[in-house]
């Protein structure tokens, strides 16, 4: 009697749990084709006035029908505010065998978008910042950048973040004046800072949210004003080939690969091949990233012996670096690597928390030979906002809490932050 209970119990669950997986395929498929038309709707060819104000509308509605709250509740998200034409939509099952460039930024910098995807030739995915009344001017500014720029139509996919309102956002308008929606970038405020808004930067979130839009298995995490090195997508896709590193067998696979970083000097070009950089940094035009303001920052990414390494074809890795404190390289992943810390925003520790913590869940840190990023500018002390000290203060002190709670996360780890 017993028995035969258990037994019907036992088949009502599989019938339920085959239930739930009809459900589950049905919203899938649902949201696949979701994707699709609002694909299509969002690619437009040429520029008119009607045009730019059709574009402009179907972002206002999504974002009105895509938002969502993040975990804290105090910003709204709408992921996929605008999809890459050639993107592929991102699917529930498995990965895209390539790699996504991830970035972020205040929409007063997205035009830094066309050199980094005329660059990376590849599939990006930005997570833009708006505050409230802001937020006509970001869309402007994505439709403005979609219209003039094929390749950002193409290949950039931008998800939007705005801080949440009591009182509701202010209505949308559409651009003034509609006629060259190419003039748009000029609208843009290059010189202001990020974190000078008056809403905190949510740094961490914005990139979370950037990864949350990728369609392949491998992410490099920039910032908005770096360039990679030429054919660096490329290459990595043909070192991942070569190394079986989009195998099944492979996903699990604790590697991650550092893609050094150097600063270019303002007004010079930034170079494309390793041999350029050397030839720039000969010159004192050029230099490894941060030297100035947080050498132990980067310097265990050990320039030197990376600059004494002969330029040649191809990328691989060079040598293997033990993760020390306070290292927070750049680097190529898998993006199932554990997410970025949200409550880390403004300035201080929000790349290092990431990265300290792939150290404590067992990650190697390898370093490619040719592949490199260069930020365009050399970071001074006087390139920051006034509030830094400040931020970065308060940031030491969720930093310390959160190696407590990275102990507690991976307590079988012998590994630590320090
Ligand atoms: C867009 O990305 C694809 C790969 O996904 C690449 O082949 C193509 O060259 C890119 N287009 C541009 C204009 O960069």
């Amino acid at each position: 009697m017993q028995h035969f209970l258990w037994g019907k119990v036992v088949l009502v669950l599989v019938a339920v749990v085959a239930i739930l997986q009809v459900v589950h395929l049905v919203l899938l498929s649902r949201l696949e084709s979701r994707h699709h038309r609002h694909d299509e709707q969002t690619d437009p060819v040429s520029s008119s006035g009607n045009e730019v104000d059709a574009a402009f509308a179907i972002l206002a509605r999504n974002l009105h029908q895509g938002r969502v709250l993040d975990a804290s509740g105090e910003y709204q998200v709408v992921p996929n505010l605008a999809l890459g034409t050639r993107m592929p939509a991102v699917r529930s099952l498995g990965a895209l065998p390539d790699v996504t460039l991830v970035t972020q930024c205040s929409y007063n910098h997205l035009y830094s978008i066309v050199p980094l995807v005329q660059r990376w030739q590849g599939p990006i995915s930005v997570a833009v910042f708006a505050e409230e009344h802001d937020l006509s001017e970001a869309l402007w500014a994505i439709v403005g950048l979609r219209l003039c720029h094929t390749e950002v139509r193409q290949n950039v996919s931008f998800q939007l973040v705005s801080p949440l309102l009591a009182g509701g956002h202010p209505p949308l308008t559409a651009p003034p004046d509609s006629t060259s929606p190419c003039h748009l970038k000029r609208t843009q405020r290059p010189d202001q800072h990020n974190y000078a808004g008056s809403h905190s930067f949510p740094n961490n979130l914005l990139r979370n949210v950037a990864r949350r839009g990728v369609a392949t298995e491998f992410v490099l995490v920039v910032d908005v004003d770096m360039l990679p090195s030429a054919n660096l997508r490329q290459d990595f896709y043909n070192f991942a080939v070569k190394s079986r590193l989009f195998s099944e067998s492979r996903r699990e696979d604790k590697t991650v690969y550092v893609v050094p970083a150097f600063e270019v000097r303002e007004n010079v070009p930034a170079p494309r091949i390793k041999a350029e950089l050397l030839q720039l940094a000969d010159k004192g035009d050029l230099r490894p990233f941060y030297i100035e303001l947080c050498w132990k920052c980067q310097v265990h990414t050990d320039y030197e012996a990376w600059q004494k390494e002969p330029p040649s074809s191809g990328l691989s890795p060079l040598f293997e670096v033990l993760w020390k404190d306070p290292w927070e390289p750049f680097y190529i992943a898998r993006n199932s690597v554990p997410f970025y810390d949200e409550r880390f925003k403004q300035y201080g520790f929000n790349r290092i928390s990431q990265v300290c913590e792939l150290h404590v869940a067992g990650y190697k840190f390898s370093v490619l030979n040719n592949g490199f990023l260069v930020h365009r500018g050399l970071k001074t002390t006087s390139s920051f906002h006034l509030n830094k000290d400040l931020d970065q203060e308060r940031n030491r002190l969720l930093f310390r809490q959160f190696k407590v709670e990275l102990r507690e996360k991976y307590p079988e780890s012998s590994r630590r932050c320090y």
